[in-house]
């Protein structure tokens, strides 16, 4: 009456604690066991295809395990993504343009470790979705990895999770290198060993989306003819940049050697919702309503190319959708502006929106920006080309910066809560209250 499979590629068996004695480890609502000393099984990857994996324990047990392979409302399979980061600023702008679109077509499993920067109130919206699971779990913890893609037929790895802010890599660089070095690596040989075919093929229809930044490139000169081009080559300055220098040198190593199907995206600087009041542009509006300073560094003069957030996940869904394996994408918003410049325009914005009775209007003014002392190492200008993301993809950016910087305000304006529970360190209590005390 048992029914033995063979040719599992994953497989979790028996714990046992007492000789002869098997221990269940149930998870969830499924039922997860470990150490079987035998185990047979099969994955399917078709929609509605049994997926049993069988394991026994010195021959007396037998135990089938049901992966989550589920059908989408078109009868196809269910497209899984495995998210990281999913709970910072850009994967949780990503995880909700990508449920705006596809809804109940796709599934995602967000993998975060909620440091400092993932907050999980950026998911309120769709926490409570069939198709949204959120697991804490650090990338680097390579056990933890590994069983996600153990216990789910994953698709698409869409990875941004990464320490990202270049102030702290230049006062605390390890972390950097931790995260964004080790942990990348940790993500890759997971989804190889998940992917890869006795052959040394990969199964069909997988990708591997490495989430990167202009900043490899190092630094542009003050010439607005100047661009970064796929083929620029790295150069990367701070501590941050080296690090996401090196974890996309892993990730084409693999591309190079293993022909692991992959892309990775260089982007430039992001605005939104949701972003970390640590970043020039949240950081801004937030002093200026609370009629603090507004800190310059050095001359005011270093441009960006400011990308409304939402183009970005656009970009990151059409590479993975239709982006040529094995190539590198630049995104960008053609919108290269100096600091200087981007703080008069909060500042003229912010007039522009409050209405005059709001007390908070009288103080916003120029007399607020202070020049403060440069940041080490600070790099001059950013500026993408997106070129052959438009040419061959046809992505280009649809919000103007005018447009996406009243956007953002009003996002701020009508999210207060958010900003408090941010400053005040609220929001990190948030994990216990909706996952662990329930
Ligand atoms: P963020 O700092 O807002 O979010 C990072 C997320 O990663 C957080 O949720 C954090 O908890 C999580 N995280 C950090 N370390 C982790 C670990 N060890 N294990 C699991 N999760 C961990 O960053 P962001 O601005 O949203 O950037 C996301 C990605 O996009 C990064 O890889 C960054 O390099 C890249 N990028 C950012 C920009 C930008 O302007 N913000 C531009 C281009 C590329
Ligand atoms: O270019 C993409 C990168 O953009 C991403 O890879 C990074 O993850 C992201 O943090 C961002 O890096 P920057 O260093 O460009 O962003 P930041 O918002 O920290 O700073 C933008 C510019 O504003 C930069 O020239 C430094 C300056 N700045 C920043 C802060 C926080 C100030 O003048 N004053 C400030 O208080």
């Amino acid at each position: 009456s048992r029914t033995i499979v063979r040719n599992a590629n994953v497989c979790y068996g028996f714990e046992s604690t007492k000789c002869g004695e098997a221990v269940l480890i149930p998870v969830a609502s499924r039922t997860i066991v470990r150490n079987a000393n035998v185990c047979h099984g099969f994955e399917s990857t078709k929609c509605g295809g049994a997926v049993l994996i069988s394991c026994s324990f010195y021959g007396k047990i037998s135990l089938s395990i049901t992966k989550n392979v589920r059908c989408a409302q078109n009868g196809e399979k269910m497209r899984t993504y495995l998210v990281t980061g999913g709970a910072g600023f850009i994967g949780s702008n990503y995880i909700h343009y990508m449920f705006k679109k596809y809804d109940n077509e796709i599934r995602i499993i967000n993998v975060d470790a909620l440091t400092y920067a993932g907050n999980l109130e950026n998911l309120k919206d769709v926490e409570k979705r069939e198709n949204y699971t959120f697991v804490k779990a650090n990338i680097c913890d390579k056990d933890a990895i590994s069983k996600i893609f153990a216990e789910n037929d994953i698709d698409r790895v869409v990875h941004f999770a990464a320490e990202s802010h270049v102030d702290r890599s230049i006062r605390n660089p390890e972390i950097f290198v931790q995260t964004n070095v080790l942990g990348t690596a940790v993500m890759l040989n997971c989804a190889k060993a998940a992917w890869e075919l006795p052959d040394g093929s990969f199964k069909e229809g997988k990708k591997f989306l490495h989430v990167s930044t202009d900043e490899v490139y190092g630094s542009l000169p003050d010439d607005d003819n100047a661009f970064f081009y796929e083929t620029t080559p790295y150069d990367p300055h701070s501590p941050y940049s080296a690090s996401k220098a090196s974890s996309d040198m892993l990730v084409k190593a693999y591309m190079d050697t293993y022909h692991f199907p992959a892309n990775i995206t260089n982007c430039s600087n992001n605005y939104g919702p949701f972003q970390f009041p640590e970043k020039l542009i949240p950081l801004i509006i937030n002093n200026a309503l609370h009629g603090k300073k507004l800190p310059v560094y050095g001359d005011g003069k270093n441009v960006r190319d400011w990308l409304y957030v939402e183009d970005h996940a656009k970009a990151i869904d059409m590479v993975q959708e239709q982006g040529r394996l094995f190539e590198t994408y630049n995104v960008g918003g053609h919108n290269e502006k100096q600091n200087i410049e981007i703080i008069h325009i909060i500042i003229e914005t912010l007039q522009e929106m409050l209405p005059d009775s709001d007390p908070r209007k009288a103080h916003i003014n120029n007399d607020l920006i202070t020049y403060v002392e440069d940041r080490k190492g600070h790099d001059r200008r950013y500026a993408i080309a997106p070129d052959k993301i438009k040419a061959e993809i046809g992505w280009y950016p649809e919000t103007m910066f005018k447009e996406g910087i009243r956007k953002t305000i009003a996002w701020y304006f009508e999210h207060e809560d958010w900003m408090n529970n941010v400053t005040s360190g609220d929001y990190q209590k948030y994990y216990n209250e909706m996952y662990e005390e329930k």
